[in-house]
């Protein structure tokens, strides 16, 4: 029996030492003292023996069973004391993994590419920027611009109505504006004469929407008031305007066209630089494209405004950039600009 506890000594120790995981230590540790491990059944054994034998062997297998319980755990220490180890000569990297998506870079949007280019020409002519809200009411949208309540030129700009009751204290109905017209009156009244002024930004339309015509859209505006102003003015201007943004080659030409708040009134065409006059696509067959509506600012809208019109004359214009930018860039659908589609953003 001594020889047998001696072997099981022996081996076992081997088999502890030589151990390389906590795994492969559990399972020494079950051989010997799971429910029919080595040491656990071997006291069985015992009754056979003389109480001599007893005297030795008790004591000797007791000590067995001690040591190797004792092995067992300081190898566990050491194996875990070696993983220690190896996680910090490891190298590893919290990091992620380098994405494989390839690098994106944004730009500015093609229209508002061309509407800072717009404010740069005109500060230099000492127009100032001036905001008028997208929310308006009727009187500053229509009535103040000679366009009275029942008025057939309204149909010109049918538009969403708001509920009055509940957008706070302005008077009359309600609207998304329809034009950067609507800062017309109020830069008169907060500025005064003499009147440089650029307003530009968003409107909208009750619009029946087509490769030309959209139901959001950006305009520029401008008011010029001052003594002598006149329609050479505009004709300047206009081309001083469309030369900036799309090169010498452009012309600008004029055509009378009524608008009630103005006197006389005129659609401010482009040349169309695809067809150099001569009809296409992108301009309808006409060669020219219609790019803004102008004139000489009338003299009732002068006079709501607080100015004289005696003394003062004005030009204004609405231009519409989104149809600048069909000649700019080429593009035959006016709703690819608002689209956000990715495809058509990315080629700017
Ligand atoms: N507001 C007009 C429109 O949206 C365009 C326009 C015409 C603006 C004549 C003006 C102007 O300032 O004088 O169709």
């Amino acid at each position: 029996m001594e020889e047998r506890i001696e072997k099981i000594k022996t081996e076992y120790q081997n088999r502890i030492q030589q151990a390389q995981t906590l795994k492969e230590l559990d399972e020494v540790f079950l051989a010997l003292f799971g429910k029919t491990g080595e040491i656990t059944l071997l006291p069985k054994d015992f009754s056979s023996l003389s109480v001599e034998d007893k005297k030795i062997v008790g004591p000797l297998f007791n000590q067995v069973k001690i040591e190797l319980e004792k092995a067992i755990e300081e190898r566990r220490n050491e194996v875990r004391e070696e993983s220690y180890k190896k996680l910090e000569t490891e190298k590893f990297s919290l990091q992620l993994p380098k994405l494989q998506a390839k690098e994106r870079k944004g730009h500015l949007h093609p229209l508002t590419q061309l509407l800072q280019e717009t404010i740069e020409a005109f500060e230099k002519l000492g127009f100032q920027q001036f905001d008028a809200p997208h929310i308006d009411s009727d009187y500053y949208n229509f009535e103040v611009l000679n366009i009275p309540e029942g008025h057939p030129a309204r149909n010109l700009w049918d538009t969403f109505y708001l509920d009055p009751y509940n957008l706070g204290s302005q008077p009359g109905r309600m609207l998304l504006r329809t034009h950067t017209s609507n800062s017309q009156i109020r830069a008169m009244k907060q500025l005064g004469t003499p009147l440089r002024i650029m307003s530009i930004g968003r409107c909208f339309r009750y619009e029946a929407v087509d490769a030309r015509h959209e139901h959001t859209l950006d305009q520029f505006e401008i008011v010029y008031v001052d003594k002598k102003v006149n329609m050479a003015n505009l004709q300047y201007l206009s081309e001083y305007f469309l030369k900036t943004i799309l090169g010498k080659d452009i012309k600008a030409r004029m055509r009378p066209k009524y608008y009630p708040f103005v006197e006389p009134g005129a659609g401010v065409d482009g040349l169309c630089l695809f067809c150099k006059g001569k009809g296409c696509r992108v301009c309808g067959g006409a060669g020219w494209l219609e790019l803004a509506g102008a004139g000489m600012i009338h003299p009732t809208v002068l006079k709501n405004g607080g100015i004289d019109p005696n003394e003062y004359s004005g030009i204004a214009w609405g231009f519409g950039p989104l149809r600048v930018a069909m000649l700019k860039y080429g593009i035959e659908d006016v709703r690819s600009f608002l689209s956000g589609d990715l495809r058509f953003l990315e080629k700017f």
